[in-house]
């Protein structure tokens, strides 16, 4: 049976740091799923369409990864997709109270259930997508931030929103 891991998130937009994590989770399962969350409480500067889009982009020529949206709780995406684990990226300190309140509230309610941190390359330890939308914002360059196919579709849509 494949074993497959989701790899979620808002990826408002998909950053290098993502990259790295969903290139390093196809090495280790069958079958990875990226899914992009509603979230209800966020503003993004993309709609979950376009971010979907932008990770089919940046994923093309990834064999075994899927691109996907949800919204709701999930746990319930993970039974329904029937994965073995979730995989996020672990950063800095700074991520691990977060991380760790998200993993261990979800094996509550799920005691089966799995996460799997990976850790990003040093060049990307320190990147977030909220880092990438301030620089962007603000005319500076993102180029060493996000992936190539991507730059012009953020920087474009920063001009647009400010
Ligand atoms: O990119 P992010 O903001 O770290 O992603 C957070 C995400 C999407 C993984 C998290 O907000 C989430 O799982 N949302 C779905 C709602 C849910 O299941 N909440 C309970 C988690 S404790």
């Amino acid at each position: 049976m494949a074993r497959i891991a989701i790899c979620p998130g808002s990826f408002d937009p998909i950053t290098n740091g993502h990259e790295d994590i969903i290139h390093r989770a196809a090495d280790l399962f069958d079958k990875v799923i990226v899914v992009v969350s509603a979230n209800p409480d966020k503003h993004p500067i993309f709609s979950l369409d376009e971010r979907v889009s932008l990770i089919q982009t940046v994923c093309e020529g990834m064999d075994n990864v899927e691109v996907d949206k949800f919204s709701g709780l999930l746990i319930d995406y993970v039974k329904k997709k029937d994965a073995v684990a979730i995989v996020k990226g672990l950063r800095a300190v700074s991520d691990f109270d977060y991380e760790f309140q998200m993993a261990l509230t979800n094996r509550r309610m799920m005691p089966d259930f799995e996460t799997v941190f990976l850790t990003p390359s040093s060049d990307n330890m320190y990147l977030s997508s909220s880092v990438v939308r301030q620089i962007a914002q603000f005319g500076g360059d993102i180029r060493p931030f996000v992936p190539t196919a991507i730059v012009d579709k953020v920087v474009n849509r920063m001009r647009e929103k400010f």
